[in-house]
């Protein structure tokens, strides 16, 4: 059953859209198995955050009851500009429902709008032996970067990360494979927490499972095929950002890193740079890894990047021009996190209420 509570014309986009709340007797919701996920507001997400998680978040959102937030408390674990922060949460709202998340099956909101994020993140971290945390590849690798100045906060990234998905009782969590660490570590605190704190017959968090697809969950940098392709890379070329310009897009396929072998084909672990493009071209394009890879079998690279930056800026053309779209209406962006944070604050606050009593906290009055 769904309850829509405001249709509102869109001057701009010449469209309704439906504000709708789903109410969690409902049937449809309640069979379905809830997944999470959310993504950071750091820069433009790039082809891997669209390939390894949004893009699977839409094609399977019917099959769930789906929760994807933006991350932005887990934003600041590294420095950061206060004066683009709201700007690419904003964006990144946008982009998800450029990328085609849907609002009658899908709750999107903002990470710090609902403030058992963080609460849930202490509590937890006071059961989290410090160990657990050290011993993250992640935080190894940002840490590097960082010299002194690595704060608490991106050691604790992964505890925060657990609350994220613990307060709405994930079933699955759909992400890339660089999370998957990330989400061992969440079940283990669930699992802690549970063996402390409640009983196994009636656990109080739900210990839930990683949803990582085989294609696309690790999409490499377009100037070293050994890397991912990331956010934090100082090489602008090293990645295709969703909002590209075809120039852009055009400009870095060109000078994408490749190899001297005439002929293309996937799974030559000799071969990462060459993997990696025949995957964009197959997941943009649509097609089996079948079809691509005898398609391709007899093409050079000359023949081949033309065709991948045809495909990219086709695939991107919709998505851009639907979110350049949507962030010209800020007030239907603010309306449906409004939204969505009324539904996500109304489940985290259920589960938080459960940890503080299980803790032994008096409830407020
Ligand atoms: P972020 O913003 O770094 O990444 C968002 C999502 O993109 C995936 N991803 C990739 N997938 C394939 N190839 C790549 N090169 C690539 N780079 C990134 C990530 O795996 C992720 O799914 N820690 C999360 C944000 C988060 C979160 C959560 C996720 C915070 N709390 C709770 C799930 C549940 C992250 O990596 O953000």
């Amino acid at each position: 059953m769904l309850l829509s509570i405001g249709m509102r014309p869109s001057p701009h986009l010449g469209l309704n859209y439906i504000l709708a709340v789903r109410v969690n007797v409902n049937h449809c919701v309640m069979d379905k198995p809830r997944i999470l996920s959310g993504v950071q507001p750091t820069g433009t997400p790039h082809l891997g955050n669209y390939l390894g998680a949004i893009r699977n978040w839409v094609i399977q959102q019917t099959q769930y009851d789906n929760y994807f937030f933006i991350a932005d408390l887990h934003a600041i674990t590294v420095p950061h500009d206060p004066t683009t922060l709201a700007e690419n949460t904003y964006r990144l709202a946008a982009l998800y429902l450029a990328c085609g998340l849907d609002l009658n099956c899908t709750t999107i909101f903002v990470q710090s709008h609902v403030s058992a994020h963080a609460e849930l993140a202490w509590l937890l971290n006071c059961i989290t032996p410090l160990n657990w945390l050290e011993r993250m590849i992640q935080f190894k690798e940002k840490a590097l970067k960082q010299g002194e100045n690595v704060s608490i906060g991106l050691l604790d990234y992964p505890v925060l990360q657990a609350a994220d998905i613990l307060l709405y009782q994930a079933d699955q969590v759909p992400v890339g494979e660089d999370q998957k660490q990330h989400l061992e570590l969440t079940r283990d605190i669930a699992a802690r927490f549970n063996f402390q704190y409640a009983s196994e017959e009636k656990p109080i968090l739900k210990v839930p499972e990683p949803l990582i697809q085989t294609e696309g969950a690790r999409i490499m940098s377009l100037t070293d095929g050994t890397r991912k392709m990331s956010k934090s890379d100082p090489s602008e070329l090293s990645r295709i950002n969703l909002l590209d310009s075809p120039d852009e897009i055009r400009k870095k396929i060109k000078r994408c890193k490749t190899d001297p072998v005439r002929g293309l084909a996937f799974d030559d672990p000799e071969r990462p740079e060459c993997q990696n493009l025949l995957t964009l071209y197959q997941l943009l394009s649509g097609q089996t890894k079948a079809a691509v890879a005898a398609d391709c079998a007899d093409m050079g690279w000359g023949q081949f990047k033309p065709l991948l930056a045809d495909t990219v800026v086709a695939a991107l053309a919709p998505i851009q021009s639907k979110c350049h779209e949507l962030m010209r209406d800020r007030t239907h962006l603010e309306n449906v996190l409004k939204t969505g944070r009324e539904q996500a604050a109304a489940i985290a606050n259920t589960t938080l209420a459960q940890v503080r009593h299980a803790l032994g906290y008096a409830p407020p009055r």
